[in-house]
């Protein structure tokens, strides 16, 4: 899969060899021509599905949280290649990318699979979430108010982007907290990086609604869920989209993902009705797997951490 990204041998040799020719010139021309003659070179290498890593282009704040897990690709050198469209969504589609950089000298390759999601402009969805869930929310600056006032273009735009960025904004806090969400790589404009989660064999995990674990395995994903619920609650915090299609079954262990939309159970005037629902979901799908689950136990339990 990486063949198309990972130059040859061969391949580095004839551009070392020509840049070798090139400096040797005689008619040696100005050093910042040499550098034009480079970049030509090796931006003739991206495909049409490839760009250069964009993990400069943003700021620090738009780049994970530390302790940075080693798995990420941070060198500017670093090619992105689409693999893929993993699913499209109501408000975003997902997609697979990879992000490798070569091996050169003493520096080993290193690839990372990564899920792309990249939310829509409105006019592209087929669902406009409730504006429930966005009670309170304040946009950044007076320029993009009037812009999602008036709904310019810009404005969509901006929308879409305050969608990538609630999300970012939650699995940063979430993955600091030690939720299991998957590892915030970037934000770009629209476009949410994240961590690939895998099915072991190179495909992506499935949803806990397609999985049916036997009892003992139940029991761990119950737990796992009613502790990722928990530490959200000791923050303040809902999903307001939970349910088995928002959880990954990831082997033994589950991550919760599609978090735009948190609810701060408090602060938020339906936050109680969106922590209930969240409950009541997650306990009718593992009630009908086979492990009763008390919605309302669950929802007092985790009122418990709230206050
Ligand atoms: N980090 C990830 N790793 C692996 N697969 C992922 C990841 N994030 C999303 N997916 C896949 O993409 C699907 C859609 O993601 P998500 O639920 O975040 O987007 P959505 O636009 O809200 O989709 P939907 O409208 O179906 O809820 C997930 O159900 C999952 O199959
Ligand atoms: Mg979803």
């Amino acid at each position: 899969m990486s063949s198309d990204v990972f130059r040859t041998e061969s391949e580095f040799s004839d551009l070392d060899a020509r840049w070798g020719e090139f400096t040797s010139d005689e008619s040696q021309p100005d050093p910042a021509d040499a550098f034009v003659f480079q970049f030509h070179q090796v931006d003739e290498e991206l495909g049409p599905d490839q760009r250069w890593t964009t993990w400069l282009d943003v700021e620090r704040g738009s780049r994970g949280p530390d302790p940075r897990p080693d798995w990420v690709v941070t060198e500017q050198a670093a090619i992105d290649t689409e693999l893929g469209i993993l699913k499209t969504g109501k408000e975003a589609d997902v997609f697979l990318l990879e992000r490798a950089v070569d091996a050169i000298g003493d520096n080993p390759g290193k690839s990372s699979l990564l899920a792309a999601k990249r939310y829509r402009t409105e006019e592209h969805r087929t669902f406009h979430r409730s504006t429930a869930y966005v009670e309170g929310r304040r946009t950044r600056n007076s320029r993009d108010s009037r812009a999602l006032a008036k709904k310019t273009a810009h404005g969509r735009g901006v929308a879409a982007g305050q969608w990538a960025y609630a999300e970012w904004d939650a699995l940063c806090r979430l993955w600091k907290a030690g939720v299991p969400v998957p590892y915030p790589v970037q934000v770009d404009g629209t476009e949410l990086l994240m961590e690939f989660i895998d099915d072991g064999e190179g495909g992506a995990a499935p949803r806990l609604a397609q999985v049916r674990p036997d009892k003992r395995l139940l029991d761990q994903y119950f737990e796992q869920v009613r502790d990722g619920m928990r530490e959200l609650a000791r923050a303040g915090l809902a999903h307001g989209d939970l349910s088995p299609y928002n959880v990954l079954a990831q082997g033994e262990r589950i991550v919760m993902i599609d978090l735009p939309q948190v609810i701060d159970i408090v602060g938020n005037p339906k936050g109680m009705e969106f922590l209930l629902r969240d409950c009541h979901n997650m306990a009718t799908w593992f009630t009908n797997r086979g492990l009763e689950v008390d919605e309302q136990e669950l929802f007092a339990d985790l009122l418990t951490m709230v206050f």
